[in-house]
């Protein structure tokens, strides 16, 4: 009785992967390996993260198509090259209005024709128009376990100094999906960090990142490439 309840409750459960799947289908004929495109401002360690995990199985049916940044110095740019994966700058500097930059940065992305758009530390408010168009399509890394120090002004080592300045003892980072609030979307994957006596904003910083944030980005991506994330009323479901 309880498992034929339940397997109503999925039956007709609105989920991320129907939608990512039926798209899947329409454009390949056939489930093809998700294509994403990851959307960077710095480093790109997070889209390192991604790159090594497809290259050693850890995430499978999954293509990066395209890298897009804001910024055209960011080193995340190199590491699309030394990897062959295309990539775009689109600077709000080269536009007249934020209206035009929106404009030309929905159609970056729209032109990789992405089943999963990924923003790893990509520092731009994402414009509303592609906010609705990628609903449950997009993901995003943020370096605190949300609903703490995150939303607006928490980015970059401004989470870390307001977790230093709070002397919390767990940290940690989040993936979700984005909507239309800061850091508001359905949360995917969570893990915490431990704060370590005479931890500075960088060292907390870089430890989120290795023990959290390039682990959980990664697995994020597999899960949804894998039919895995499903959301319900605004929270995601992981299937097993
Ligand atoms: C990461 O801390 C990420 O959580 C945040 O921006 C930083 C990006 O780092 N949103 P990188 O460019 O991936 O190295």
């Amino acid at each position: 009785m309880l498992d034929e309840q339940a397997g109503v409750k999925i039956g007709m459960r609105q989920s991320t992967d129907d939608k990512i799947s039926e798209r899947r289908t329409e454009k390949h004929g056939r489930r093809g390996a998700l294509r994403v495109v990851v959307m960077v401002s710095g480093g790109g360690t997070n889209l390192q993260a991604v790159i090594d995990s497809i290259k050693d199985g850890t995430i499978t049916n999954t293509q990066i198509v395209g890298v897009i940044s804001n910024n055209r110095s960011a080193y995340a740019l190199e590491r699309a090259a030394e990897n062959g994966i295309p990539s775009l700058c689109v600077s709000p500097k080269d536009f007249e209005t934020r209206d035009t930059f929106n404009e030309k940065l929905l159609e970056a992305v729209d032109g990789y024709e992405p089943d999963l758009v990924v923003l790893a530390g990509f520092l731009v408010v994402i414009p509303p128009a592609m906010i609705r168009k990628y609903e449950n399509r997009m993901i995003n890394i943020h370096p605190s376990l949300i609903p703490s120090f995150c939303g607006k002004g928490y980015y970059g080592l401004k989470v870390h100094e307001a977790a230093l300045a709070r002397g919390v003892k767990v940290v940690g980072a989040t993936v979700h999906f984005v909507d239309e609030g800061t850091d508001t979307g359905p949360i995917i994957l969570q893990k915490a960090v431990e704060v370590e006596q005479g931890d500075t904003p960088e060292t907390l910083q870089r430890r989120v990142m290795e023990q959290a944030e390039w682990k959980i980005l990664p697995r994020a991506v597999d899960l949804i490439a894998n039919g895995k994330v499903s959301v319900e009323g605004g929270k995601t479901v992981i299937l097993p």
